[in-house]
């Protein structure tokens, strides 16, 4: 695949996309000591991103412009990541950070985390810092427990908290996307007392004949029931399902015209979009190994 080659704008700052994830299934397979739990699932690349805008300088300063509102510095997510790969590497430059936000936020699809995986891959290229991929992902898996997969770069059967990767094709497809305006913080859901957390653990070699769902989809649709609406909704026309701790419920189609026309008929109050699955990261070429 061709190297990517970021955006330039007026100011100077290169953009690079942050795509999206689906999980085409989630499953509790267990609970460690420090109470993350461990899951099983398919994570999928989708093209819906946000875009994450950089200018790098020789300040050492980490500054991030148009802060998201009541959020500080210091629990931005683009922001920690810059700064933990600054530290880690000892490296003295500086980088301006800036977020293009189009992914639904508590939405289940990853947009904060693959923010922080793509300033971890782009300072990586424009720091020339050359860290190989194994070691960004351990340093994303600090940031958060879905970061490692869009370091990573590829659809994965993904196990652990969400740090041990198995490289699968999907195929290609398009999805409707439907985002209940419901902001869900995933610790709701993963400490909910009636989370089932027993599913017994699959293979990667019987995925193709095991059934799946997402363990977090009842806990989810009880608290929030515009969830519950949404699949109900989605399910007259394909399966439907939630994406990670939701808000978002998806809907696979052969071609962009089926997702698209399913879209069109949402009601006026609901919003959603079509995406189309991805073989991979657009910077997969940024990290080594
Ligand atoms: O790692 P991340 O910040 O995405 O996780 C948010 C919260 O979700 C964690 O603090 C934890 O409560 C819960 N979680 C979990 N098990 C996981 C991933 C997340 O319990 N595998």
């Amino acid at each position: 695949m061709a190297d990517f080659i970021p955006a330039l704008n007026d100011a100077g700052f290169s953009g690079f996309p942050a795509p999206a994830k689906l999980n085409l299934f989630l499953h509790v397979i267990g609970r460690r000591s420090d109470g993350y739990h461990l899951l099983q699932s398919v994570f999928q690349l989708i093209d819906a991103h946000d875009t994450v805008w950089l200018k790098t300088d020789a300040s050492g300063d980490i500054v991030r412009e148009n802060p998201l509102p009541g959020v500080p510095a210091q629990s931005d997510l683009i922001w920690r990541a810059a700064r933990l790969l600054q530290e880690h590497t000892g490296c003295r430059l500086g980088v301006t950070l800036d977020l293009d936000k189009r992914l639904p936020m508590g939405g289940g699809v990853g947009g904060g985390s693959s923010d922080a995986a793509t300033v971890l891959l782009a300072l990586n290229r424009l720091w020339k810092l050359e860290l190989p991929r194994s070691e960004l992902m351990a340093l994303g898996l600090q940031l958060g427990a879905d970061v490692p997969f869009f370091i990573y770069g590829r659809n994965a059967f993904v196990e652990g908290i969400g740090e041990i990767m198995t490289p699968i094709e999907t195929g290609e497809c398009w999805f409707a996307v439907l985002h209940p305006q419901v902001h869900v913080p995933t610790p709701d859901i993963f400490r909910d007392p009636d989370l089932t957390r027993d599913t017994p653990p699959i293979t990667v070699r019987g995925l193709a004949t095991a059934s799946t769902r997402n363990d977090l989809e009842a806990v989810a649709c009880r608290q929030h029931p515009l969830i519950a609406e949404s699949i109900n909704w989605l399910n007259h026309y394909a399966p439907a399902r939630m994406t990670g701790s939701g808000s978002c419920v998806f809907a696979r189609f052969a071609s962009q015209e089926d997702a698209a026309r399913v879209i069109s008929r949402l009601p006026d109050f609901w919003h959603g979009f079509t995406a189309s699955a991805m073989s991979q990261h657009p910077l997969q070429g940024f990290a080594g190994g």
